[in-house]
């Protein structure tokens, strides 16, 4: 592939990652436990009973890194901080050695010319709070904006952006509902206050952060567009349920300060007035993570079973996610679409209009299950074509006046992909987790090739 997709010059790049996943010492510093940490232990949960224990001791090699990505060139690196690592109980006494850490992470970004972007939560709840009810009860939102203030405090001067949630709807749905992500609860739709508070918290800890002086604040939000498995009124109705659930449950209440069933808020056994005014918090940017369209029938269709993430689904739901066929697929199985992209963008800008700020694509990836590196090589073909295609779908709808402002690819690294341990390889860089030797494959020269060329030869901006 020798031409690359054009963008504008001052497109932002990054690559992404989180803590659980790269990090590992979770018993150093004085890190508290997570969710994470006590869900890997339950038999069962995540394929080959691996963990995050070790991941890619980024808490160890971290200069080495941020070397390569700053040989890589990106603008910018989002990454995220374990609250447990601040705050071993979730509250109370703050872990300096914890703080220093992110300090010194954000300082060699700097140096190395590299915009840090920082997640405050990206689903490493401290087992302590989740021990009292977790994301169920309200009491967790103070705490959340109280530990964002500690770090908007410690780190405003240098964050250059800031997300104080990564996918509130896969920790309501995947976390509580379904139960195959930590922390593992089956609670079906008594799962849904855990959205509503999970939301509260971002808008509690965005004032936090503005309180402490911190610029750029955004969300990384999941979004897919849901596609209706036909034109039947079943279907749509379905897939309307579905949406619902899935994106605007989600985005609706940060972007217009409602959710978009009228009155599901009084359902919430915990809400008071004025909640959805905290939760519309004035944000600077919206930050889309992408993988997939949902393909969304009404049940009893015929499908045997109806999955969501490879987990099953109980049975009695509203809907039936059916299998999207006819698109290449990458080896988790999920299909490639990358006009899906262009579409959930596209039905952004129509549905909020002046109410949605620029957006960035906070996450899009793909895992392919590379082969070991040869003379320092890993080809990656179908990883290359996946991040092109779908900045293409982006740059076509810059150029159609949608206001992108920049692509975190997923991953930096390989790295623990949650309940698929480590079987799944999302990373630009190869990592040989027996020895922790780093391999940039194909994917990260063409990556580095491309930005390379949009700052000379991009289009204006
Ligand atoms: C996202 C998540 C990431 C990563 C990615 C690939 O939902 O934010 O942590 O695992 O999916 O599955």
């Amino acid at each position: 592939m020798t031409e690359f997709p054009t963008l504008p010059r001052d497109f932002t790049f990054g690559v992404a990652s989180a803590s659980y996943q790269v990090e590992g010492a979770v018993t150093e510093d004085g890190r508290g436990r997570s969710v994470w940490d006590t869900f890997c232990d339950r038999p069962g949960a995540i394929v080959g009973g691996a963990s995050g224990a070790v991941a890619c001791d980024h808490y160890h090699r971290h200069r080495e890194d941020v070397a390569l990505l700053e040989e890589l060139g990106v603008d910018s690196y989002r990454f995220s901080i374990a609250w447990p690592r601040i705050l071993p109980t979730g509250a109370g006494a703050v872990n300096e050695a914890g703080l220093d850490f992110y300090d010194r992470l954000v300082d060699e970004l700097l140096e190395a010319g590299i915009a840090p972007t920082a997640t405050l939560f990206h689903w490493d709840t401290p087992q302590a709070l989740e021990d009292l009810g977790g994301w169920t009860g309200r009491e967790i939102t103070e705490h959340f904006a109280a530990y964002a203030g500690i770090v908007g405090e410690r780190l405003g001067d240098r964050v250059a952006r800031w997300v104080p949630l990564n996918e509130p709807n896969v920790v309501t749905m995947l976390g509580y509902a379904i139960g195959n992500h930590a922390p593992g609860r089956s609670l079906g739709f008594e799962a849904l206050p855990v959205a509503h508070h999970l939301l509260l918290g971002h808008g509690l800890a965005t004032q936090a952060l503005r309180a402490a002086g911190c610029r750029e604040i955004g969300i990384a939000s999941n979004h897919s567009p849901v596609w209706p498995a036909s034109t039947s009124p079943e279907d749509q109705e379905a897939a309307q349920v579905y949406d619902n659930l899935w994106n605007w449950m989600f985005a609706d209440p940060v972007l217009l300060g409602r959710y978009p069933v009228e009155g599901t808020e009084q359902g919430f056994p915990t809400y008071r007035d004025g909640d959805l005014a905290t939760i519309a918090q004035p944000l600077d940017w919206f930050g889309i993570n992408y993988y997939n369209p949902a393909l969304i029938g009404a049940p009893g269709a015929g499908q045997d079973s109806s999955q969501l993430d490879g987990a099953e689904l109980p049975p009695g739901l509203p809907f039936e996610n059916r299998r999207i066929e006819g698109y290449q697929r990458t080896d988790f199985d999920w299909p490639i679409v990358p006009e899906g992209l262009a579409q959930i963008v596209r039905t952004f800008r129509e549905r909020y209009g002046d109410s949605l700020p620029p957006v960035y694509i906070t996450e899009s990836g793909c895992s392919f299950h590379d082969a070991d590196p040869v003379d320092g090589h890993v080809a990656d073909p179908r990883r290359v074509a996946y991040h092109d295609a779908h900045l293409r779908a982006i740059a076509a709808e810059i150029a159609d006046g949608v206001d992108v402002r920049g692509y975190f690819a997923w991953s930096a690294t390989d790295n623990f992909e949650w309940a698929a341990g480590y079987a799944e390889r999302f990373g630009l860089v190869h990592v040989d987790y027996d020895t922790q030797v780093r391999t940039p494959k194909d994917s990260y020269h063409w990556y580095r090739d491309l930005i390379a060329h949009t700052r000379a030869n991009g289009s204006p901006s």
